[in-house]
Order: C-alpha cells, then sequence, then structure tokens
C-alpha cells in the first residue's frame, strides 16, 4: 500500500519579484487543499516560513482524517464514534495499520503474532527493577523502548523487509502493554507479572498492572471503558509527537528508537502531558474550594502562565468529538461503578463557565481530548502520573501505522526543514 497519486488539477501562481512561478494544487481526498511548494527555492531563493508548522503539511496520508471546524475524526474512513461504539482496541489498532477492519481469521492471526511477542526478557525486567521507584511513567517507558532495540538486533539496521516491519509492529504492540504495566509496578515498588499470551490484550495489560492488588479483578465496565479510551487516543494525523516518528524514522533509525521520540515529544504538558495537568488542576481547584470562576480569570491573564489545561487545540477549532464522547463515558463509568467524583462536577462548571467567556468563544478554545480522560482513569484506579502512559499505549498503534506509511513511501524524503537566520552578519569581503 503506497500513497496514491493525488490529483494535481489546478495550480497557484506566486509572483515574486517580477518572476511568476506555478504551484501545482494537491486536493486530498475530503477536499482538503495544498500548495506543492517543492520547487519554490529552487525556482525562486525563497522558502516558507511557518513556525509551529501551523499552515503546512508534512506529508500525504491515508490513515486518519481530522476536520477540526466540524468536529469530525476518521481512522481510515470510518467515524470515530462507531469505532468508540462498537470496535475493540486491537480491530482499531489493526484497521489503522493495515488499511481494513480484520476479519475474524485476521484477527486471530495478529493476537496471535502479538502473542507470540510477548514475553518480556530478563534484560527488560532487570532495568526495569533498577530504576528509582518514582521515576515518572514516561521515563519509564521511552528509556525500556530504546531498550528493547536489544531484543531484536535484526530490526536495527537501515532498511526492513515488509516482514521486518511487521515483526517490529507485532514486538512494538506486544511489548508497550507489558512497559505501561511494569510502569504501575515500579512506581508501586511491586513485582512484575509475567504477560499472558492466551489473555485478551486489554485483560493482559490489566491483569500484568493490577495482579495481586486491591484491584486486580477486572469488571465489564472497566474493561468497556479501557478499550472505548485507548481506541479514542489511538492516531490523530501528524500531532507533534506523530511528527515526531515520523521524523525520526526519516533518518531510517530503528522502528524503537522512532517510537520513544514519539512518547518523550507525548510527555510534553502541552501535548499528551496535558491528561496529568488537567487532574491536578482540578485537584487544585478542589483543594482550593473557591470554584473555577478565578482559574478562569487567571487563565485569561496574559502576565498569568497558568493556562486552563485541557482546553484548546490547533485543529479543533471546533468540539474535539474525542471530549465529547469521554465526558459521556464519565457519567456512565462512574455511575456503573456507583463512584462520585467532585472533580467531574468541577470539570463541567469549568467547561461550562469557559464556553460562556468572550475569551474562550473568540479564540475556539474547547475542551479536548485531555480534559475528561483523567476523570476517567482516575476511577479506574490509574494513578495521575500514569495518566500519559495510557496515552501512549493507546496512540501506539497511530504511530506505527505512520511510521510503516511512512517508509512504504516510495519518495520519502529524511526530513530536514529550512530555516532564516538572524544572527551576526559575516564580515563582507572588503572588511
Ligand atoms: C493534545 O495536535 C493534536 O492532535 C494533539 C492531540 C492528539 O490527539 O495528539 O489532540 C492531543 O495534545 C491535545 C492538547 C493538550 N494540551 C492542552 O490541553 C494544553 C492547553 N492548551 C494549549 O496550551 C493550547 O491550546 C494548545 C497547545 C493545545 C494549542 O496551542 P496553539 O494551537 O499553538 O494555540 P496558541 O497557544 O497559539 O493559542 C492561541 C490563543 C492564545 O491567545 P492570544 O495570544 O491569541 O491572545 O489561545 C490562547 C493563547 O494564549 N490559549 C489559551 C489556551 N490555549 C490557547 N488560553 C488559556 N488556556 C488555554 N488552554
Amino acid at each position: 500500500m503506497g500513497i496514491r497519486k493525488l490529483q494535481t488539477n489546478t495550480s497557484g501562481i506566486l509572483d515574486i519579484e517580477g518572476h511568476q512561478i506555478e504551484l501545482p494544487v494537491i486536493e486530498g481526498s475530503e477536499g482538503e487543499k495544498g500548495l506543492d511548494i517543492g520547487r519554490l527555492r529552487a525556482n525562486t531563493g525563497y522558502v516558507c516560513v511557518d513556525p509551529g508548522f501551523v499552515n503546512t503539511a508534512s506529508c500525504l496520508s491515508q490513515i486518519t482524517y481530522l476536520d477540526g471546524e466540524k468536529g469530525v475524526l476518521h481512522y481510515r474512513g470510518h467515524p470515530i464514534e462507531d469505532l468508540a461504539e462498537n470496535a475493540n482496541f486491537l480491530e482499531v489498532s489493526f484497521l489503522l495499520i493495515y488499511g481494513e477492519m480484520p476479519n475474524p481469521t485476521e484477527l486471530k492471526q495478529f493476537q496471535n503474532d502479538i502473542a507470540q511477542n510477548s514475553k518480556t526478557t530478563q534484560f527488560i525486567s532487570s532495568i526495569g527493577k533498577a530504576l528509582p521507584k518514582d521515576t515518572h511513567p514516561m521515563g519509564i517507558l521511552s528509556s525500556l523502548m530504546v531498550a528493547l532495540s536489544a531484543d531484536k538486533p535484526e530490526l536495527v539496521k537501515q532498511d526492513l523487509s515488509a516482514d521486518e516491519r511487521n515483526l517490529a509492529v507485532h514486538h512494538i504492540m506486544a511489548q508497550i502493554k507489558n512497559l505501561t504495566a511494569m510502569c504501575y509496578r515500579v512506581n508501586k515498588g511491586l513485582d512484575f507479572v509475567p504477560s499472558d499470551p492466551g489473555a485478551d490484550y486489554v485483560e493482559d495489560f490489566y491483569t500484568m498492572t493490577f495482579k495481586g492488588t486491591e484491584h486486580e479483578s477486572l469488571s465489564p465496565v472497566v474493561k468497556d471503558a479501557l478499550n472505548t479510551l485507548l481506541i479514542l487516543h489511538a492516531d490523530h494525523e501528524q500531532n507533534c509527537s506523530t511528527s515526531s516518528v515520523r521524523l525520526v524514522g526519516s533518518s531510517k533509525a530503528n522502528p524503537y528508537a522512532s517510537i520513544a521520540s514519539g512518547i518523550n515529544a507525548l510527555w510534553g504538558p502541552l501535548h499528551g502531558g496535558a491528561n496529568q495537568a488537567v487532574i491536578e488542576m482540578l485537584e487544585q481547584m478542589h483543594a482550593d474550594g473557591g470554584g473555577y470562576k478565578k482559574f478562569v480569570e487567571k487563565a485569561k491573564d496574559k502576565n498569568d502562565p497558568f493556562r486552563l489545561m485541557g482546553f484548546g487545540h490547533r485543529v479543533y477549532k471546533n468540539f474535539d468529538p474525542r471530549a465529547q464522547i469521554i465526558k459521556k463515558a464519565c457519567d456512565k463509568v462512574l455511575n456503573q461503578l456507583g463512584i462520585t467524583d467532585p472533580l467531574l462536577d468541577l470539570a463541567k462548571g469549568l467547561e461550562k463557565e469557559a464556553l460562556s467567556d468572550p475569551y474562550f468563544i473568540e479564540r475556539k478554545l474547547y475542551p479536548n481530548v485531555d480534559f475528561y480522560s483523567g476523570i476517567i482513569y482516575k476511577a479506574l484506579n490509574i494513578p495521575n502520573q500514569m495518566f500519559t502512559a495510557m496515552f501512549a499505549l493507546g496512540r501506539l498503534p497511530g504511530w506505527l501505522a505512520q511510521w510503516k506509511e511512512m517508509l512504504e513511501d516510495p519518495k520519502m524524503k529524511i526530513g530536514r526543514p529550512r530555516q532564516i537566520y538572524q544572527g551576526k552578519s559575516l564580515p563582507s569581503e572588503e572588511e
């Protein structure tokens, strides 16, 4: 499966210093339009400047489609609402990576391929045991992900065959579940629990995490909530962490190095780290006892670095469909578990207050995927500082799908952005 040649049927004309150059238009399958500036510098000596890549597409992709104005999110053409309701995480992982929903035989084979790669090696366990108890889970995930390359030295090379790429997919899908469970065990000072190759993916993760603790029995409500949360986090086109996976992968670094770069980018509080920051913000508001209004004012104050975590998004300028699904799931899961969490009411009040405030309305700031997710993770007895690791567990199939799509693109080039130099000017020849 390569990138389909998209129709370029019209072009833009750029007039620079009296020179006109044609910029072909590339149109996506959902009508998005882009200007192909591949020849811009060669023809004009100019480059484009776009800090944060707000207006710049880094690639052509067939995996995920977002419409930020309409709050639309599709994985391989399947609406996220449908997948969250009717699919399980392993089916969605297969869909993202291979392009179609698996039939029963393909799903069984995928489960077996993952199961065969699910054993935790002695050296990974010993590294995990050597980490200090309070190591942040994202630091555990990142270091063990790179260490995993020692488990498959045959994948640490410049060019991987299709079979080798599939082995990387199966091995990393299997191991991220083990490593995420190990985060909990390291932080609680507990022994590691081996994977059960015959278990369902989510059940295996849950048992490896909670076995021997008061939370060890997995109820259907919790299993369902975990599946939904993992599906909702599975991919999101060219976000910061996925772009990091692609950039590192474009140097033909091995899959472990590429995925570890995604884990590291996701750790940031402006990205995946926001889910932990949201719950800490809500806990601070709750402890403060003064309600949320003063925090909304703080978020609006340009002299105050405080931001309403879980609010705003580079692409969604309307609602984030994932946040809507998670918000509904909060009520359902907490009711089914018989939990009342004051942070949920606080979050709902904060959302209502912010969405009626001109500052947020003018800037089109809505709750994003991280705003409510922590409330469910908390109800599932997942510690605050493991929330971002849970995001990584969910996002892993998306990272692998994007990495694989890039490597299978015959036009793949190493990523190397340009810059505009504004430093000291060089001494002129006369001087
Ligand atoms: C994720 O890209 C993805 O797809 C990411 C993700 C995924 O699935 O991979 O969806 C996951 O990362 C979700 C986002 C999680 N981050 C947060 O919740 C952190 C809080 N939000 C922000 O810091 C911010 O909204 C970003 C980082 C999400 C988006 O930043 P942008 O697009 O660069 O927007 P910006 O910082 O330029 O803000 C535009 C304006 C500014 O005000 P003005 O200078 O125009 O007056 O909006 C303001 C900002 O100050 N603003 C906020 C705000 N977010 C933006 N003001 C207060 N609180 C906020 N949360």
